[in-house]
């Protein structure tokens, strides 16, 4: 069973699944794609917008209560996909925002549009609050198209890469492809998730995703990828933020 880092499975806290009837069909979904366990990761934009955190706490125990009570093989860890603002990193630092799964692993998103110069910027003020960041579908970001900018990141500030399933399954256009290719063979892509945000259109896609890594990046690629995700939740304990 698949580990899937990157998850808009809660409903009614941000752009993902819009009803708790939306939530259950996407948490059997997900089961039926081969998905054990999720880090469920909603926007949170710190200082910007306020995130409904009671709201969540509850749709998350809800959603725990509904796999419970249909016997679905899944477990719920929480997280948050951020997206990076001048408050990210004091808020980070105050523990206001939450990382996946209570580790000291934040999932960074930035704005498509974001020079490369305030992305390593943030980075490293991530990073600077002992922070390991994992920068959410790199496949995004046209200031980062270079493997020598992504491997002075995972140096300088130990950043991650995440990339989305779907961009694996569908074409790369080809001005980025060579790059995309790269990051894989070169083995600098830590993780590969389905960033679900719904049933219809967005909907999940591991096996499909995974069966195209293996495809394109051989096997032992693959399995490398599919354990660096269960390692963030398994060992979650072993580095969890001590308040
Ligand atoms: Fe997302």
């Amino acid at each position: 069973m698949y580990t899937d880092i990157h998850s808009h499975v809660i409903w009614g806290v941000d752009d993902g699944a819009e009803t708790r009837e939306e939530t259950f069909r996407m948490l059997k979904e997900a089961v039926a794609d081969g998905i054990g366990t999720i880090v469920c990761t909603p926007h949170v934009t710190p200082g910007v917008y306020k995130f409904p955190e009671q709201t969540f706490q509850e749709h998350f125990r809800d959603a725990e209560v509904y796999i419970q009570q249909e016997k679905l093989p899944l477990k719920l860890y929480q997280g948050a996909e951020i997206l990076y603002t001048e408050n990210t990193p004091r808020l980070l630092r105050e523990g206001k925002v939450p990382t996946m799964a209570g580790t000291n692993y934040a999932l960074i998103e930035f704005s498509p549009t974001d020079k490369r110069e305030h992305i390593f910027d943030a980075l490293q003020k991530v990073a600077g609050c002992g922070m390991i960041p994992i920068i959410a579908h790199m496949e995004r970001y046209p200031a980062i198209g270079k493997i020598e900018q992504v491997e002075e990141m995972k140096s300088r500030f130990r950043a991650m890469v995440q990339i989305n399933t779907r961009s694996l399954t569908k074409k790369i256009p080809l001005l980025r492809r060579g790059f995309f290719d790269k990051l894989f063979r070169e083995g600098l892509v830590d993780y590969v998730a389905t960033d679900t945000h719904a049933m219809e259109g967005r909907g999940t896609c591991m096996t499909a995703g995974i069966k195209a890594l293996e495809d394109k990046y051989g096997e032992v690629t693959a399995k490398r990828i599919i354990k660096m995700a269960e390692g963030l939740v398994i060992h979650s304990s072993e580095f969890r933020i001590q308040n």
